[in-house]
Order: structure tokens, then sequence, then C-alpha cells
């Protein structure tokens, strides 16, 4: 059973998609929706709260070119969240653990809970799993310099993710596009 009402949820989203839409339509577009689609997926199988993992999967970019100095994108987007999230439908312990979420969703902290394990592994088995669709926010010029950021993504994306039985899964794609890139420098 959701906690939030439909009408709550759906007013939450909007707020949200608003706050997505204004600076990061590419990153929904090639990358957030597919760490929204995986989190919800994961959320389902480990009884997380769905709602609570679609709205942290939404926003764990959203501190992307929005740094202030000496910060890293995902605190950024914590300072966000709980600025965006106040006054909403959330309680204050669900914008904490959202933020928490975005805070922690490049590097898993020893304690992680399961959200932020949830969310670290969307965005990481996205970048597998949607490979080509990450590719299209790729900004390098040459193709050695989009083989390399390709390269890194992808290696990133397998290594990092959270639950050994999802690494399984996505084990034969990571395979393939591994063939594929060491195909390429092979003959480069
Ligand atoms: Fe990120
Ligand atoms: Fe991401």
């Amino acid at each position: 059973m959701p906690r939030l009402s439909a009408s709550d949820f759906m007013a939450l989203k909007a707020t949200v998609m608003r706050k997505l839409l204004e600076h990061h339509e590419k990153e929904y577009h090639c990358h957030v929706q597919f760490v929204r689609d995986i989190g919800v997926e994961l959320a389902r199988t480990h009884h997380a709260d769905e709602q609570l993992i679609e709205i942290a999967c939404l926003l764990h970019d959203i501190g992307r070119d929005q740094e202030l100095p000496g910060e890293e994108h995902p605190e950024t987007g914590a300072r966000i969240v709980r600025e965006l999230l106040t006054d909403t439908a959330l309680t204050a312990d669900e914008v904490e653990l959202i933020a928490q979420c975005v805070k922690h969703h490049g590097e898993q902290s020893p304690d992680a809970s399961i959200e932020e394990k949830i969310v670290l592994t969307a965005d990481a088995a996205s970048k597998v799993l949607y490979h080509e669709a990450f590719m299209l926010m790729c900004k390098k010029q040459t193709y050695e310099e989009k083989l390399a950021w390709g390269n890194k993504y992808l290696e990133k994306g397998y290594t990092k993710c959270a639950f050994e039985d999802y690494k399984q899964r996505i084990y034969p794609r990571y395979k393939q596009l591994r063939a594929i890139y060491d195909a390429v420098a092979a003959r480069v």
C-alpha cells in the first residue's frame, strides 16, 4: 500500500518533473528515466517504498551543473532536494531519506540503507543496460575520447552494482558491450 495518496503523489511528481526539466531535459531523456525504471523494479524486489525510490531516482542527478564552489553534484543534489521537497506531502524523515540517496548515489557508504543501495544500483546499472542512450550525453569531440568515456562508464556501471544477483543479471549485456569496445580498441 503506497504511503502517499495518488493525488498527493501526482502533485509531488509534478513538482519534481518541473524542476528536472528546467535544466536537465537531455539527462531525463537519455539517463534519468531509465534510472527511475530500474529503481522502481528494484524497490519492488526489495520491498522498499516505490514512491520514495521513484522520487530519489528522478532527482539523483539534479545537482549536475548547479554545484557551488567545492561541491560535488551529489552533495549539491541533496541540498536542492531538501529545499525542493520541504512543504510537500513528504515527512521530514522521508525528505532526508531521499536526500541521503541522492548524496550517496555515486559511492556506497558502509552503513548504506536499502534505499541508498537501490538508487546507487539503478544509476550504475542504467549505464550498462541503456549504454547507448547514456552515450548520447557524451560531450567529447574525438572518437578516442568517446571510446575512453564509454569504457569508463561501462566499467563503473557494472562494478558499482550493490546487489550481486542484479549484477549477474546485467552481466550478458556488460559482456556484449565490453567485447565491442575491446574489438574497437584492438584495431585502433
Ligand atoms: Fe550522478
Ligand atoms: Fe546518474
